[in-house]
């Protein structure tokens, strides 16, 4: 017990874990221990710190890091304080609709679960209790490649489709395998993940690793993943790095998925995605663990939306962690927003019912935002509720 609470002074005073706010340091000693119901859980940050005390280090680090110094995970967060809302009053807000239908999924809040690799490090319940807890409050979830558990259980777990994310590997036959499989197991779109065309540099998971005394050998070793089950995996990397925008052409000679482009940073590119197919954009920087960019998601999305221009939906994931930074995106042109750690911290802290009581909080965050500045559907929140003021100012959370 000593030395957990070292072990967690160590981490609340690390300059490492970045992405972790001065409220949950504070409370974080105190919480893991007391709070046995997650209804009592007030914020995502407050469930950060109970998931880091449930969660082992190496596990945890894995799921906090950014890379090099984590500094695009810190400005995903920054971003944020770039832009100020605007609210206006006197509109009837007694009824508000939060719900959003984006290439025929559809779903009961804008706000969706992002790709998550390896959840059964965080909790037993893995990708199914994130699958039900999605299934409880109509929320859209995307599995990733690399899931612990087979994307025909996601589906069944979730009942109704789900988006599949895509490593691609440097084997097309795989790619078309692992296609071929998302589509037969009713995944109606798929993300294919752009930002990782070969290694990264993940220090702070690199040193949490180094604090875990336990012995990860007989878990790791020979470990594979459902989804590449059948696949001869040896010396086949989960990325091509000779991969360019024609892979958008030969995925749908053999997909009726939606193919969605996930790691869009730049206008360029956005362009460059439609005039290639893509059915939609996904601007990400892979929450700050993809190159160390400085740029914060939604620092990115306006020059994007704007050379989009309508023609296919933007979907945007990065450092949200708020109701208002959700609201804020969807006022910049965004037509859903994914979150990655939070739901991960709920799934670590309390299983399938931390994810639940995560959406339920974000929710109503945004609830709360869309009464408060007069705009009572995701439709009716433009441009004109969102002001650029054109540097950072204090981080919120
Ligand atoms: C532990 C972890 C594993 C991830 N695994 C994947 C993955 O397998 N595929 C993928 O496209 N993105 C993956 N991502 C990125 C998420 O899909 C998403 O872009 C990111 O988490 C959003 O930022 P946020 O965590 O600040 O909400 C992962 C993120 C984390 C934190």
């Amino acid at each position: 017990m000593t030395q957990r609470r070292e072990f967690l002074k160590f981490l609340a005073a690390s300059p490492l874990l970045t992405n972790y706010s001065a409220f949950a340091q504070e409370v974080e000693e105190t919480l893991g221990q007391r709070l046995t119901d997650p209804s009592e859980v007030i914020n995502v940050f407050e469930m950060e710190a109970i998931a880091r005390e449930r969660i082992p280090p190496a596990h945890l680090g894995y799921l906090s890091t950014g890379v090099d110094s984590d500094l695009t995970l810190r400005a995903n967060r920054a971003g944020f304080s770039r832009f100020q809302i605007k609210p206006r009053r006197l509109v009837d807000v007694t009824k508000i609709d939060t719900s959003v239908n984006v290439l025929g999924s559809v779903a009961n809040s804008p706000i969706f679960l992002c790709p998550v690799g390896s959840q059964g490090a965080y909790h037993a319940d893995a990708e199914l209790g994130t699958a039900r807890a999605a299934a409880a409050k109509g929320h859209h979830m995307v599995l990733s490649t690399t899931s612990s558990t087979a994307v025909e259980q996601v589906v069944e777990a979730r009942g109704a489709a789900i988006w599949h994310q895509l490593y691609s590997t440097n084997r097309w036959e795989y790619t078309v395998a692992l296609l071929h499989r998302a589509q037969a197991a009713g995944c109606t779109s798929v993300c294919l993940t752009i930002d990782l065309p070969g290694g990264r540099n993940t220090e702070t998971s690199a040193v949490l690793a180094r604090k875990d005394t336990r012995n990860c050998d007989s878990c790791h070793a020979g470990q594979s993943k459902p989804m590449f089950d059948g696949l001869d995996m040896r010396g086949v990397e989960h990325t091509d790095a000779a991969m360019t925008w024609a892979v958008i052409a030969r995925m749908k000679e053999v997909t009726d998925m939606n193919v969605v482009i996930k790691g869009i940073e730049a206008a360029e590119d956005a362009a460059l995605a439609v005039r290639s197919g893509a059915d939609a954009i996904w601007v990400s920087n892979h929450g700050g663990r993809a190159t160390e960019t400085g740029r914060g998601t939604i620092e990115c999305l306006p020059e994007i939306v704007s050379a989009i221009n309508g023609r296919i939906p933007v979907i945007v994931d990065g450092g949200f962690r708020r109701g208002t930074d959700i609201y804020k995106a969807l006022a910049m042109g965004a037509s859903a927003v994914g979150i990655g750690r939070p739901y991960c911290f709920g799934l670590g802290a309390f299983g399938q019912a931390g994810v639940e009581r995560v959406l339920d909080l974000l929710n109503r965050e945004l609830l709360i935002t869309m009464r408060g500045s007069g705009t009572p559907t995701i439709a009716s929140i433009v441009p004109d509720y969102v002001q650029d003021i054109g540097y950072r100012g204090l981080v919120p959370g």
